[in-house]
């Protein structure tokens, strides 16, 4: 019999949500089954939690997965005298099916790497793995985020936030401000999502105008961005809650004009693993990944995100607080190359998350 039981949360309402099943469908495959029952609950696009059968398979014509308005009966968590329970509803019944010990948000962008999932698990008793309220709050958040690495001196390209309303209002002027400011390519990015969705390259004004449009679609924050010419992609992982160890660089070799959203999840990019760096580089992405991990007062794991310049420049670009976590995703890749493998990973985190909790108890 196992000892824990955890329950695996993923798909969820962000666009995401397709990326978020392929991670999960690899955690599944490797939780440690003589210590941990797995409860696998799939939250649909429209943000209904569902007990799946575990089973995450790409529809047929699509490349990428999806949970089902139909995946399973509805379940909800309730918080019981002996800790949290999982609660399924059948018809006009709730059937209890036990306490719960630990939750894996395997969970990408909105509603599940920005601290609401977050604050419902800490709501209702359950440990989680991975950053609490606050720093998956600042993490997702580009605007937040960059002026908490701000506060901290980390090097960052020059950027403009920027609001709906304002885009509305004043739009041509908004644009002369812009201009004014930072000079082209720009990128402009939603303020919290991720997957390089919304995101656009602008090279002249009349780009800049539509990525804005395309931006705000997303969110009412938009962040517009000095762009570097092709920068190198330099990746790190952290793990831990107080005492913390960074991995190697890895490095990205995009294989597209930037790593978009199909460079990242369905053409062929490269992952380097560890990145050709000379060894100064290596030392400052790694205290500069120390110092973002504490800029946003992370736990648990996080992958932080360089561009290097041609000119040798290096520039902090983020931190993600439930980076891609499929075998072959850059964050289990890199502890791979640490020699602690994908199972062993997930080990560690959920161990993580519960001697967080007792830490948070005590
Ligand atoms: N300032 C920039 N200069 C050059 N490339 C950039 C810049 N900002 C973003 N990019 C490109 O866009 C990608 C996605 O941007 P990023 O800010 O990491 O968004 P996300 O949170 O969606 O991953 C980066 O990996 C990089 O390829
Ligand atoms: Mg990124």
């Amino acid at each position: 019999m196992a000892d824990e039981r955890v329950l695996v949360l993923y798909g969820g309402q962000s666009s995401e949500h397709p990326v978020s099943c392929l991670s999960a469908r690899s955690v599944l495959e490797v939780v440690d089954r003589e210590r941990y029952e797995v409860v696998p609950v799939g939250i649909t696009r429209g943000g209904r939690w569902l007990l799946t059968d575990g089973v995450i398979e790409a529809r047929p014509g699509s490349p990428l997965p999806e949970v089902d308005e139909d995946a399973g009966d509805p379940v909800t968590l309730v918080r019981g005298v002996d800790g949290t329970h999982l609660v399924r509803l059948v018809g006009d019944r709730a059937e209890d099916l036990g306490a719960i010990d630990v939750a894996f948000p395997v969970l990408h962008g909105p509603f599940g790497e920005d601290g609401t999932i977050q604050g419902y698990l800490t709501t209702v008793g359950l440990p989680y793995v991975g950053a609490d309220v606050t720093a998956s709050s600042v993490g997702i958040d580009k605007r937040a985020m960059k002026l908490a690495f701000k506060a901290r001196g980390l090097p960052q390209v020059p950027y403009l936030p920027v609001t709906w309303g304002r885009w509305q209002r004043d739009g041509a002027a908004l644009l002369d401000e812009v201009e004014a400011a930072l000079s082209y390519p720009m990128f402009t990015k939603p303020a919290r999502q991720g997957s390089s969705i919304g995101i656009t390259l602008a090279r002249h004004r009349e780009a800049l105008a539509a990525g804005l449009d395309e931006a705000f679609t997303h969110d009412r924050v938009v962040i517009v961005e000095q762009g570097l010419d092709r920068p190198r992609e330099v990746e790190v992982g952290v793990l831990g809650n107080d005492e913390i160890e960074v991995t190697a660089p890895g490095e990205i070799v995009p294989s597209d004009e930037f790593y978009t959203f199909e460079a990242k999840y369905i053409d062929d990019s490269q992952l380097h693993v560890p990145a050709d760096l000379p060894p100064d580089v290596v030392a400052n992405v790694q205290r500069f990944a120390t110092q973002a991990w504490l800029a946003i007062g992370c736990r648990g794991m996080a992958r932080v995100d360089f561009f290097l310049d041609r000119d040798g420049t290096l520039y902090l670009n983020e931190i993600n607080t439930i980076p891609g976590f499929t075998p072959s995703s850059m964050l289990p890749m890199l502890w791979q190359a640490e020699g602690l493998s994908y199972p062993e990973l997930v080990d560690r985190l959920l161990e993580l998350a519960l001697e967080a909790a007792a830490d948070d108890l005590g």
